[in-house]
């Protein structure tokens, strides 16, 4: 028996990949499982896999991108389970390409599915887990690429940046009533992510990897690998959920441009001696 023995686990983006993974994971851990995806074929396929498991299942057909859906999805889960505890925001998509050769409604798609996809969760779970009273835990899929600018990846970066912005306000907000809040941030998972990808450009699928020589440095981790992490932090409490070695370094690396911006201040104050007190009259 842990926190999640009996709990109810809301997942999006369900029928493939991390989110997948999430729901079964999930399922062994002793959680009544919704999954939730845009398509119904992959729903299908992964209801059965889970049940599978021997766990209480619903599957719901759900376009994150647009709140009433989302609220659907929330009054059928309380029709059938009665409460909801678990919320992982999981649904995403992939664009590449240089961010001057990205169409304008690839962008729209990226922001509408990766960040609005997790404000409607939010909007729509979060107040059901306040009134409940009982705690929860809302888990936001980002990427490393949320934290680091990946250069062919900006508009998912932008996204992603956003997930994690909104998540650590979030936590602030969450801790007094006992709701945990966590943002995964893996580096490359091997998912059909790639493939899903031409969709929401209208170009080719195309390969990651090809497209963010950075995230090269990095071993590809599979779904349920990352899953198995994020339950792990779901148990522990944590907040940011890393999944890569990797990721320390690029980390790392990040922090010490930060400090030597800071270092810079301080040498061009006093190269350039700007009058403080004038600038804050003017
Ligand atoms: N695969 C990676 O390398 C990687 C790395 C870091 C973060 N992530 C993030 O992990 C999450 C899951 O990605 P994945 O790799 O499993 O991708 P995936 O493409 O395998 O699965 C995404 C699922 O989301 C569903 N979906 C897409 N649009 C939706 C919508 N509007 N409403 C509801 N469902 C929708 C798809 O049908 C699909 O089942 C995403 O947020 C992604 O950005 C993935």
């Amino acid at each position: 028996m842990d926190f999640l023995t009996g709990r109810v686990a809301v997942v999006t983006g369900a029928g493939s990949g991390i989110g997948a993974a999430l729901s079964i994971e999930l399922a062994r851990h002793g959680c009544r499982i919704v999954l939730a995806d845009i398509s119904p074929a992959y729903l299908d396929a992964q209801l059965e896999r889970v049940r599978a498991e021997g766990a209480e299942v619903m599957a719901e057909r759900t376009d994150v991108t647009d709140l009433q859906s989302v609220e659907s999805l929330a009054t059928a889960i309380e029709q059938r389970f009665g409460a909801v505890h678990v919320v992982c925001n999981n649904a995403g998509v992939l664009a590449t390409g240089p961010l001057l050769a990205t169409p304008a409604d690839a962008w729209r798609r990226v922001i509408d599915v990766n960040f609005w996809g997790v404000v409607n969760g939010i909007r729509t779970f979060v107040p059901r887990l306040m009134r409940q009273g009982d705690g929860g835990y809302v888990l936001n899929s980002a990427s490393l690429a949320g934290l680091q600018g990946v250069s062919e990846l900006g508009v998912y970066s932008a996204s992603k940046f956003a997930v994690v912005g909104l998540s650590e306000a979030l936590y602030q907000e969450m801790k007094p009533y006992g709701i945990g809040v966590g943002v995964l941030c893996p580096m490359v998972v091997r998912t059909k992510i790639a493939d899903h990808a031409g969709k929401t450009s209208g170009e080719d699928a195309s390969d990651v990897l090809d497209h963010a020589p950075r995230l090269r440095r990095g071993s590809i981790k599979t779904p349920e690998f990352v899953a198995a992490q994020a339950v792990r932090a779901i148990l522990a409490n944590r907040f940011y959920i890393f999944t890569h070695d990797e990721e320390r370094e690029i980390l790392r690396e990040r922090a010490e441009r930060f400090e030597r911006a800071c270092d810079w201040l301080n040498e061009s104050k006093a190269a350039l001696p700007i009058n403080e007190t004038e600038v804050a009259n003017l």
